[in-house]
């Protein structure tokens, strides 16, 4: 029998529009032999439809204006339910389901909000739970949490935004000059997608970085910046996760910002990276770990610089990693001879494995 999959998208988070990019390739690649494919999505402010109109119109972000292809529609915490109750002619109509892949990135989508609710329906669905979404996503606790299990990473420090004002300011300048130096990577501890990322050349330049990363979070991350490579890594699994080839991002740009992922495309991907074996072999393995120890289960993206070639700092972990036909995540795992089709039927099986957990 074919199961019923919803595939969550859009979404109020600054990478709304790569979210429908990514739920639109998801959406092509199932097999629909296998699976009855319901789109559910959410709009910029917040509201959700249940759409029954093209791909192509996800893709390119004009679905929700096709009224006639949209329904009110939204995902029950009612574990009876299990599914959607949507808009119907004779008033509302509920909906089984028998997994949800969460195509979503960023802020109320990756960040735990959403896996709360996920949790809450009794539905499985793709991806890790709501403790390791929300650690993975704030910067600050994935830092210091790595740190804690000696998990090698960039020096860095954090403050609270509202702490950075007359006294504060000097302090924390301070400490970064003492315990960082300049250049440094100033990012909102709760972002994506590089917004609100600058990079710092000196105190002078930090009134003006800390005043757009508090536009996305009111907790300000602070590292060293790094001169090396930048390598990602997919993980795949539940309590046993397999790590892929590792690839590497060449950035055109001052670095990889979110004008160069998305609109430019200047940046090139290599895969395999141009790494040792050696080294490659020991970042799979810290990729595991880190994922591990963090809660992971489903997928996650593990990105990392190499220093000279053979020094490893994690930087971040993506349980939501990018799933468009031109993404890390998918490529790498194709590069193992995994084709997305296969990688999607595999995530559906993991996230069905973990039922007993909801
Ligand atoms: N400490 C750092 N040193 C050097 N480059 C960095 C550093 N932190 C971030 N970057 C650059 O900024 C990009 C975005 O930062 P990242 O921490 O990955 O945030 P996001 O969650 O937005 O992807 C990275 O891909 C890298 O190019
Ligand atoms: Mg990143």
């Amino acid at each position: 029998m074919k199961k019923t999959v919803a595939i969550l998208f859009g979404g109020s988070s600054s990478e709304h529009e790569i979210s429908c990019i990514s739920a639109a390739a998801i959406a092509e690649n199932l097999d629909s032999n296998k699976y009855n494919i319901l789109m559910l999505g959410i709009t910029k402010d917040g509201r959700w439809f249940l759409y029954s109109g093209s791909t192509e119109s996800i893709r390119t972000g004009t679905w929700a204006s096709d009224t006639a292809a949209c329904r009110h529609a939204f995902l029950s915490p009612d574990t009876s339910v299990h599914g959607i109750v949507a808009e119907s002619p004779d008033g509302f109509e509920s909906i089984r389901i028998d997994c949800i892949i969460p195509a979503l990135h960023g802020k109320n989508a990756e960040d735990g909000t959403m896996q709360g609710l996920l949790h809450l329906s009794g539905i499985p669905y793709v991806g890790s739970p709501t403790l390791a979404s929300a650690c993975c996503m704030d910067k600050a606790v994935t830092h210091t949490l790595l740190a804690s299990w000696n998990i090698k990473q960039a020096h860095f420090l954090w403050f609270f935004a509202e702490n950075y004002s007359g006294d504060g300011r000097k302090k924390i300048q301070c400490k970064i000059d003492a315990r960082l130096g300049w250049p440094i990577f100033l990012k909102p501890a709760n972002a994506g997608s590089s917004v609100g990322i600058s990079k710092v050349k000196s105190a002078k330049e930090m009134d003006a970085a800390v005043a757009l990363a508090a536009l996305q979070d009111s907790k300000i991350i602070v590292e060293e910046a790094v001169t090396g490579q930048e390598i990602e890594c997919a993980v795949l699994g539940n309590e046993c996760p397999q790590a892929s080839i590792v690839g590497e991002i060449g950035s055109n740009a001052e670095f990889y910002d979110y004008d160069d992922k998305y609109k430019n495309g200047t940046s090139t991907l290599y895969i395999p990276a141009h790494l040792e074996e050696s080294v490659a072999e020991e970042l799979r393995h810290i990729a595991c770990r880190a994922y591990r120890l963090l809660g992971c289960t489903g997928l996650a993206r593990v990105d990392f610089f190499v220093r000279n070639g053979k020094e490893i700092l994690l930087n971040e972990l993506n349980t939501l990693p990018g799933f468009t036909s031109i993404s890390m995540y998918p490529k790498l795992w194709e590069a193992c001879g995994k084709p997305i089709g296969q990688l999607l039927d595999e995530l559906i099986s993991l996230a069905e494995e973990r039922k007993r957990y909801i």
